[in-house]
């Protein structure tokens, strides 16, 4: 079958590395891709949320597959958008429909989903500009730090949290002003919960469900966890702390609620679910539900599925997922993200990416990379990651180190301490 991923990340190319992998796949897109798809399959210059462009695309190489990295199109709809064309209706969208995508597109959508389903999570309230003293009255109720959310989709800066109660009270007064513009018309407060982090993901059909491997992300762009919020500069999988007892309380109070909540609800939704948790003592506590694969997760979760990933979204698409194996190897995966010089802030682009091909024995995940005069050059704040294998998480991540030495471009930054807190 030909198959379409949306999307130009290392997610993508990590889902392009293991699609291209099954005997099933004739023929791989990626759009809009980066320089590391292109040597596994076909970019096409198309945006992930220009539904018209892809329909035609879908239609001329005849792809009956379409799996979506980003929520962007999610949250626009690209599920529905398929399902109420005559010509695209039987193609198999590997993602969540519209009302789905809620549970991440918008913060109180999902307290209220995780509250109508019992599923754990810090207490909370929402507001709006209408609401503001009221919710600034709430913020006095609370202990600090004080947690308060942009409800809508903020590029992942929207959750702030802050110390002092008078700065809380002028920052809920400037998001609800319009701070991150609609998606701040909205707020949530929350409880702030003290733990630590992981994630856990899940591949459902809407009916059944495969638990996929945990992993951790580091979140912050300086060593120890210090500095401004990225997309990820590292992930290990799976998580050493999150042994068999707490996985089976992960499984009973939150994967299988949230499950049996979207058949509930009569929800469209085959395809992944990302949930953000934090351990509190030994129980673990939703703080977001994301409707896509992380990135930098993927880079460690995807490759540790052994079985043929075209065969479980076969599954997913006729909701079969029960009767597919799901076989996972045993080791673990670690990744370290390779970042412009100024990322998360200003940086360059188009620096020449020298070494690639003298790593052995980890794989390059191209990120922010894209070809020029016959050279791979960077192309975004995150640029390659790269991830290994080990019994042992600390080896594993070793040998990513390893092999970054070997690799160079201006200005090039990592952080050399990923996995130190566990
Ligand atoms: P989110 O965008 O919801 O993942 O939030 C971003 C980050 O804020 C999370 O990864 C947590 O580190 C932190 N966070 C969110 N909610 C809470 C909470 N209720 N208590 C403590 N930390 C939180
Ligand atoms: N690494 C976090 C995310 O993908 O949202």
């Amino acid at each position: 079958m030909n198959i379409l991923i949306l999307g130009s990340g290392g997610r993508e190319h990590t889902f392009a590395y293991k699609l291209a992998q099954s005997e099933q796949c004739d023929s791989l897109f990626v759009a809009p891709g980066n320089a590391g798809t292109a040597q596994i399959a076909t970019n096409v210059a198309i945006g992930v949320t220009d539904f018209e462009a892809i329909k035609a695309l879908v239609i001329k190489e005849q792809i009956t597959m379409v799996v979506v990295g980003p929520e962007d199109p999610l949250v626009q709809g690209v599920y529905d958008f398929f399902k109420a064309d005559e010509s695209l209706k039987n193609v198999a969208v590997i993602g969540p429909s519209k009302e789905g995508a809620e549970l991440e597109g918008s913060k109180e959508r999902a307290k209220e989903f995780m509250i109508a389903h019992d599923i754990p999570t810090a207490a909370y309230e929402a507001f709006t500009a209408e609401t503001l003293e009221k919710g600034q009255a709430f913020l006095e109720t609370l202990n600090p730090p004080y947690v308060l959310k942009a409800d809508g989709l903020a590029a992942g800066k929207g959750v702030l949290i802050i110390e002092d109660l008078n700065e809380a009270k002028e920052e809920l007064a400037s998001m609800l002003g319009g701070k991150f513009g609609d998606a701040s018309t909205t707020v949530v407060i929350e409880e702030f919960l003290d733990g630590i982090e992981l994630s856990v993901f899940v591949l459902t059909d809407g009916k059944n469900y495969k638990v996929l491997p945990t992993a951790k992300d580091y979140k912050r762009i300086g060593e120890g966890d210090k500095g401004l919020n990225t997309g990820g500069m590292g992930a290990i999988s799976p998580v050493p702390f999150a042994d068999d007892t707490f996985m089976k309380k992960i499984e009973d109070r939150i994967v299988k609620p949230t499950v049996n909540g979207l058949t509930k609800e009569n929800i469209d939704y085959k395809g992944f679910i990302f949930i953000g948790l934090i351990k509190v003592g030994d129980d673990p506590k939703v703080i977001e539900y994301n409707v896509r694969m992380g990135d930098p997760e993927t880079e460690v979760v995807l490759p540790r599925i052994q079985s043929d990933l075209v065969s479980l979204f076969k599954a997913v698409d006729n909701q079969t997922l029960d009767q597919q194996e799901f076989k996972l190897d045993p080791r673990s995966a670690a990744t370290v993200m390779l970042v412009s010089g100024g990322y998360p802030e200003a940086y360059d682009k188009g620096k020449v990416i020298t070494g690639l091909e003298k790593i052995e024995g980890s794989i390059a995940f191209h990120a922010g990379t894209t070809e020029k005069d016959g050279a791979v050059v960077t192309n975004g704040g995150r640029v390659i990651a790269i991830t290994s294998f080990h019994e042992d998480y600390r080896e594993a991540i070793k040998k990513s180190y390893q092999n970054i030495e070997k690799l160079h471009f201006d200005r090039m930054n990592y952080r050399t301490d990923i996995g130190f807190d566990l």
